[in-house]
């Protein structure tokens, strides 16, 4: 009884005294003993963005409803500030996902930028200094998705990301992208020439991620770099050792950095060059299966050709609303993680909903009754600490 109220207190101490991290403790000051390994048996449950079907994506609070749901893997974009720091945010321009048109101080700084061939208009990340960024607000991308979150989250930085990973009640892994590199590299500008590329590996290693796949080091703290940039993979092949995995875009966009086609990149003697720099491929699913009015085609043998280089195969994006159902799934989320999961034998599924494909895999494919509860942490103080966490975090001005 007496124990209870001081759990609250000491959760505030913690968001008044950490200015960078506000409401996590530093992951070198939390304690969780043996935490519950990796689950390394099953496809991967990729949160793509965090669990952005229902919070707005990149937040702190949509990675952390992921964790609670099961994600194997938390997934993030990093951009970077005007500042040169490195942020957790899917598009160059802040437009579509924050509250920037209601920052009248702002309105000057609208730009046209010329990125992967397109000439873009907007408010770009990059003209816009870390401190300014965190006085934006996140919402929500989809009109058809939950609204009410919007205007109640910060962006949050590539350190602040790790942190949730690190500070979560069981090992979650992170799956970070080096996204639109090319374009970053032109606008910001590190000291002692250093690239976007360079200060991504940088903050891997501060944090303490190393080792191969499947390595002690890595298990400890499981990690994957992707991008569509195959020059940034094998940038970084000689700064770590940590997987990556090499994204594959729709058939007719050319790669940012090298404008090799699809045919060329999917090709086996290209999977045979990139096999020695990255763990697997990441590709959209309707380029493994394609797709006419709304119904699947017959399957390349992309993920077999992958398979036979020893690569694994993550397909994007998973979700569950109708619209992005093909009729073959008969409007049923679990069908469809049916088919990839067991006709098509891929290793990981990018997901907007992980609780689905979470709910999906224990049906299916359960952890040992051992070493799992319903919500795939432990019950913990610390976890207890999270979810107080995350409900105080709604009403903070952060
Ligand atoms: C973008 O705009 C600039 C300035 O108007 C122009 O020189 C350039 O060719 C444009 N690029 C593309 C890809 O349209
Ligand atoms: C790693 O490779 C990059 C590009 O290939 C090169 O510029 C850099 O000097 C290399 N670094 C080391 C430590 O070998
Ligand atoms: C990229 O390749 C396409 C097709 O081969 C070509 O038309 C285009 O000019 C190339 N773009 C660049 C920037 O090299």
């Amino acid at each position: 009884m007496t124990c209870t109220c001081f759990v609250p207190l000491l959760l505030l101490s913690l968001v008044a005294g950490c200015a960078a991290r506000p409401f996590y403790p530093l992951p070198s000051k939390t304690s969780h003993g043996s935490r519950q390994p990796l689950q390394t048996f099953r496809p991967y449950n990729i949160a793509h963005r965090g669990s952005n079907g229902e919070l707005p994506e990149e937040t702190a609070a949509a990675y952390m409803r992921a964790i609670e749901e099961g994600a194997d893997f938390i997934e993030t974009d990093i951009l970077s500030s005007k500042d040169g720091v490195l942020i957790c945010f899917h598009d160059v321009t802040l437009d579509d996902t924050t509250d920037i048109a209601k920052h009248k101080e702002f309105a000057n700084r609208i730009r046209t930028y010329e990125v992967q061939g397109v000439n873009s208009t907007g408010f770009f990340t990059v003209d816009f200094t870390i401190k300014e960024l965190k006085s934006l607000r996140v919402n929500q991308r989809y009109s058809f998705r939950d609204q009410q979150y919007n205007g109640k989250f910060p962006i949050i930085t590539f350190e602040e990301y790790i942190s949730i990973a690190l500070d979560a009640s069981r090992i979650v892994g992170i799956y970070p992208e080096i996204k639109n590199p090319v374009f970053i590299n032109q606008r910001v500008k590190w000291p002692d020439g250093k690239r976007f590329e360079d200060k991504f590996v940088e903050t891997l290693k501060k944090y303490g991620y190393k080792g191969s796949y499947m390595s002690k080091d890595w298990l400890k703290q499981p990690v994957f770099i992707q991008s569509f940039a195959p020059t940034s993979l094998v940038y970084i092949s000689n700064q770590t050792d940590s997987p990556k995995i090499f994204l594959i875009d729709d058939i007719t966009i050319p790669t940012q950095d090298t404008n090799q086609s699809y045919w060329e990149i999917t090709s086996d003697g290209y999977l045979d060059y990139i096999k020695d720099y990255v763990e697997g491929i990441g590709p959209w699913k309707d380029t493994v299966v394609p797709v006419m009015n709304n119904y699947l085609q017959t399957p390349t043998d992309l993920v077999a050709r992958a398979h036979a280089h020893n690569l694994q195969v993550h397909p994007y994006t998973y979700r569950n609303e109708n619209k992005y159902l093909h009729y073959n799934f008969n409007q049923d989320p679990y069908e469809e993680y049916e088919y990839w999961i067991n006709k098509m034998g891929v290793d990981g599924l990018f997901t907007d909903f992980t609780g689905s494909l979470h709910n999906y895999q224990e049906w299916t494919s359960p952890l040992s009754p051992d070493d799992h509860d319903d919500d795939g942490g432990d019950g913990s103080a610390s976890e207890l600490l999270h979810k107080i966490a995350l409900l105080v975090s709604k009403y903070k001005n952060l």
